[in-house]
């Protein structure tokens, strides 16, 4: 598509001698239109042209010449020169490319076929999924989506913590009171009863802690009925996970948890053993990161055992032979950030080659805070989230039914749309801030909200089918679009694929949700203030081709945040 930032830098570096590159790095857009579509601040040039900006300024005006009308206009305002795009252009170039690559618009190939891996969810066997885990299947299901329309090949992980101690400590419970417990019909919830029982006991009786860690051990060493017993712990659970992934679409590659490391650990250690990484303190065995200002890094227990940290060293290991990546992504909440600082400063020393030890990326996120106060495990305040999945679908299903809402599918549309709000609400915001959840807020059909987003695309969709519209392009008579309100839009579209660039780049699905609530926020404006169904067909043509491709891109931009559009609502 045209790139107005690349012709300006150009023209300017055919005056100046100055490089493309760093020209196209001055180059803004402004805030308000009145300044221009794209503006350059010449006080960057000052000093290497011994010139003043206004100077610099007035001298360039004259001098530029856009030989293929690319650029309308030309002010020179307090030193910057604001530059106004040739608006039938870069129309015919917004439209033309979306009559080629329609649901494909804003794709691109930068990403090469380079492998991307990314290690998201990954929630604990026998422990409920809670709202925490949300945010990383969510913000990971995104990511992937996004890496994907650009091109990259994604590997999804669910890194399972399905290995530990605590383990050990299941089995003894399920030995002393197993047919005391449905784990069959609900899984979570009774082996969380079990872990809480036999964990009580232990710390009333030292020698049931010893029978926990030796069954632990045989579970290590294959023990038959300790292992049998571990995978229908692992089982049952995945199968209750599989309904939050079903509710929210989303899927993985792989389900090698933490165990699948358990016979890859040993080279983990050899290697820092043979590179004089390993130090004894106290038993246990610790890389020091003393020089890195960092906590060591504990590889083996005092007992013996070895470590989630262990684990994830394993596992770096194994994903640079298996999956050859780019880029390893990680997501867990900001509790985990010394972790996986720890894990990468060890992986460097594993023997491993640089383009694996530095494309290791953590990225955090904030809490999620009911509107009731934090939510963990460890307070006992949890909240599962196939409930509050399944609340959200029966509160849209009474709000559908309070709208009279005419749809013939209610259960299915109820669906997308409490899904769809739980997944936006949980995107819209940068990562990092500690996010609020209130129900009121996420199902404001009129709010910066999923549903508010479905609701304009709906709306997009029946004006579409009433007119019973066949985009042509070359009906399209531009000039019927060259107005402020149209042309925002049409600015918005072009925008696009740049926006889906920078959310790939800082790992920010939110620049994507932004986007997409500005977009259908000036489609409402505009549909509001101008009729789109008129007498005078030419008007008609070109604002139902302009409805068209917002059509397209809110459903793009949704799928890429895993939000699903209902066709009515
Ligand atoms: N199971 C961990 C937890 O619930 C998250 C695992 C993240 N991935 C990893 N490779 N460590 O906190």
């Amino acid at each position: 598509m045209i790139d107005f930032k690349d012709i300006i830098a150009k023209e300017i570096s055919n005056i100046t001698n100055i490089g493309v590159d760093e020209l196209k790095n001055y180059i803004e857009i402004p805030p308000v239109r009145k300044m221009g579509d794209y503006s350059f601040p010449c006080f960057k040039l000052a000093k290497e042209l011994k010139k003043s900006p206004q100077m610099i300024a007035e001298d360039l005006k004259n001098k530029l010449n856009f030989k293929n009308n690319e650029i309308s206009k030309i002010e020179v305002i307090n030193g910057y020169l604001n530059f106004y795009v040739n608006n039938i252009e870069l129309m015919k170039n917004v439209f033309s490319e979306i009559n080629e690559k329609k649901e494909k618009y804003g794709s691109s190939n930068i990403g090469n076929g380079k492998n991307v891996v990314i290690d998201y969810s990954s929630p604990n066997i026998a422990k409920p999924f809670h709202i925490g885990h949300l945010r990383s299947t969510v913000i990971g299901n995104s990511l992937y989506r996004i890496y994907k329309f650009l091109g990259y090949n994604c590997t999804g992980i669910n890194h399972l913590g399905d290995y530990g101690t605590q383990f050990g400590k299941l089995i003894e419970g399920y030995k002393r009171w197993g047919s005391e417990y449905n784990i069959e019909e609900n899984p979570i919830d009774e082996l969380t009863k079990i872990y809480v029982r036999i964990n009580s006991l232990c710390k009333e009786d030292e020698s049931v802690l010893e029978d926990c860690r030796n069954n632990f051990k045989k579970l290590e060493e294959g023990d038959e009925y300790c292992f049998s017993l571990w995978s229908k712990f692992r089982e049952l659970s995945l199968k209750e996970f599989q309904r939050v992934y079903d509710l929210l679409d989303v899927h993985f590659d792989s389900l090698n948890g933490e165990a699948f490391y358990s016979d890859k650990m040993q080279e983990v250690i050899d290697i820092l053993e043979k590179n004089k990484k390993l130090v004894d303190s106290e038993g246990a065995k610790i890389v020091d990161l003393e020089d890195k200002q960092m906590a060591p890094c504990l590889i083996i227990k005092s007992n013996g055992s070895t470590t989630y940290a262990t684990r994830d060293l394993a596992a770096i290991l194994y994903r640079a032979r298996e999956y050859d990546f780019d880029k390893a992504i990680y997501l867990t909440s900001y509790e985990q950030i010394l972790h996986f600082k720890q894990v990468f400063e060890v992986a460097k020393m594993l023997d491993l080659d640089e383009k694996y030890t530095n494309n290791l990326v953590h990225i955090s996120f904030g809490m999620v805070q009911l509107k009731t106060g934090r939510m963990s495990t460890r307070e006992g305040n949890i909240v599962k989230l196939e409930d509050l999945l399944k609340e959200s679908i029966s509160r849209v299903k009474e709000i559908m039914e309070n709208r009279d809402s005419d749809v013939e599918d209610k259960e299915k549309t109820a669906e997308i749309i409490g899904i769809g709000a739980i997944i936006f609400n949980d995107l819209y915001n940068s990562r990092i801030k500690d996010e609020i959840f209130d129900w009121d807020e996420i199902l404001n059909f009129n709010g910066e909200t999923g549903p508010y987003l479905q609701y304009i695309y709906v709306r997009t969709n029946s004006i579409l089918k009433k007119a019973g519209y066949i985009p042509e392009i070359e009906k399209i008579d531009f000039e019927m679009l060259n107005n402020d309100s149209s042309m925002e839009i049409i600015k918005s579209i072009y925008n696009f694929e740049d926006i889906i660039k920078q959310s790939a780049e800082k790992y920010e699905p939110y620049i994507i949700a932004r986007y997409l609530i500005d977009l259908a926020q000036k489609f409402s404006g505009f549909y509001n203030n101008n009729k789109i169904i008129v007498d005078d067909e030419n008007i008609q043509n070109a604002r139902l081709y302009l409805t068209y491709c917002v059509s397209i891109i809110l459903k793009t931009g949704a799928e890429l945040l895993g939000i699903k559009m209902p066709d009515r609502m």
